[in-house]
């Protein structure tokens, strides 16, 4: 894998730039929709590339370990052959689901002890086993296994926990150098910054994580519980000490704001499930502001879903009938919301480029947050 910075902002840390992998290049700053499954939910591969413009998409260690396995994945040819999708691929390491999801979790020194949230079996993830698993997925970018706490974790439980953390980091990384990929392609590894909302800590783990020399750097634990100002403080924490010429990568974030507001510090990636978990409930992100497709102020309004939208189904269809397919729970209506919903954030990151590129990004970036915060 490859990073060329190609432009940073001269009145922010914003960069653009180009990540080349084996199955091809991502422009940056991106936005990266969520696949937990091997499927952006709801959408076909044929709409992330042709209407969304998605350039990568992220699976899950977790999910794709319980099911379909790693025995159906290797016979498949690695999810790339699984699914579809020719493009990069990035996957998680399943340590933050392991928390989020399943039952019984334990951490030991060895790894994280947890039982399938779908039929209650037994399961130990290790730092090698995590890169292991991914070498069977066939990732572009696979992820270091890491202990995310929560944003109000205390001082002491932080520290401890980035303790293991950065131990467990050594040991993914020593497993990474000695294998290699199953299916002719390069595989890059990035280790993942903790320290929850802690400046030293955080200090400490960018510090850690910039010697190890990865082909590029991740962000985690943020997003959890504490305030907006606070992500973005330990954010150019960070953005201090991590290496200027290898992509970074903030995990879970998040809203239009906090992307803009990312990207003005200095990250490169980022993925979230909000435009499809919130699509899905029937939220919008526009240019323009939030809508609330339940809402019955779109009841008669046969006005275009987005009239200036960078999605065939803006102009395709109207509020008033996509409002009719939630009130009437119709899987359309995810379908659209969720292509709208990515649709707009890969276009809200291009926009970022196009701007950064340009050398105005900060008078458009700020004018952006306004209009994107409304509630329409
Ligand atoms: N996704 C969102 N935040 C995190 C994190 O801190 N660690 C991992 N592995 N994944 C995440």
């Amino acid at each position: 894998m490859d990073f060329k910075l190609q432009a940073t902002d001269k009145s922010s840390g914003a960069r653009a730039g180009l990540i080349t992998t084996d199955h091809g290049v991502i422009e940056t700053p991106i936005f990266m929709p969520v696949g937990t499954a091997g499927t952006v939910k709801a959408v076909h591969q044929h709409e992330l590339t042709d209407d969304i413009n998605a350039q990568i998409i992220l699976g899950n260690t977790y999910h794709l370990y319980l099911r379909p396995g790693t025995d159906i994945l290797k016979a498949a040819g690695g999810l790339h052959k699984f699914n579809g999708w020719e493009k990069p691929i990035l996957t998680d390491s399943g340590g933050f689901q392991v928390f989020s999801l399943s039952a019984n979790r334990k951490l030991k020194e060895e790894g994280a002890y947890f039982r399938s949230h779908i039929d209650g079996s037994k399961h130990l993830f290790t730092p090698e086993n995590v890169v292991d698993i991914q070498r069977v997925i066939g990732a572009d970018i696979m992820m270091a296994l890491d202990e995310c706490p929560s944003g109000t974790a205390d001082y002491d439980y932080a520290k401890k926990s980035l303790g293991l953390t950065l131990r467990w980091l050594q040991r993914g990384w020593d497993r990474y150098k000695s294998t290699e990929g199953l299916y002719g392609h390069s595989q890059a590894y990035f280790p993942i910054v903790q320290g929850c909302t802690y400046p030293d800590l955080r200090r400490e783990s960018a510090k850690f994580v910039a010697d190890l020399g990865a082909d590029g750097n991740a962000i985690g634990g943020l997003a959890v519980g504490e305030p907006a100002e606070v992500m973005y403080d330990m954010i150019e924490v960070v953005n201090d000490i991590l290496p200027v010429d290898k992509p970074r990568y903030l995990m879970g974030v998040g809203t239009p704001a906090n992307i803009l507001e990312a990207i003005e510090r200095g990250v490169d990636m980022m993925d979230c499930v909000m435009p499809t978990r919130n699509g899905r409930n029937g939220m919008l992100f526009t240019a323009h502001g939030i809508m609330n497709m339940r809402n019955k102020k779109w009841a008669d309004d046969f006005s275009p879903l987005q009239e200036d939208g960078p999605s065939y189904v803006d102009r395709f269809y109207s509020k008033a009938y996509v409002r009719h397919l939630f009130a009437s729970q119709e899987i359309l209506g995810m379908q659209i919301a969720s292509i709208h919903n990515l649709a707009f954030y890969l276009w809200l990151v291009k926009e970022a480029r196009r701007h950064i590129l340009a050398g105005d990004f900060k008078p458009w970036k700020d004018e952006m947050v306004k209009r994107v915060t409304q509630r329409l």
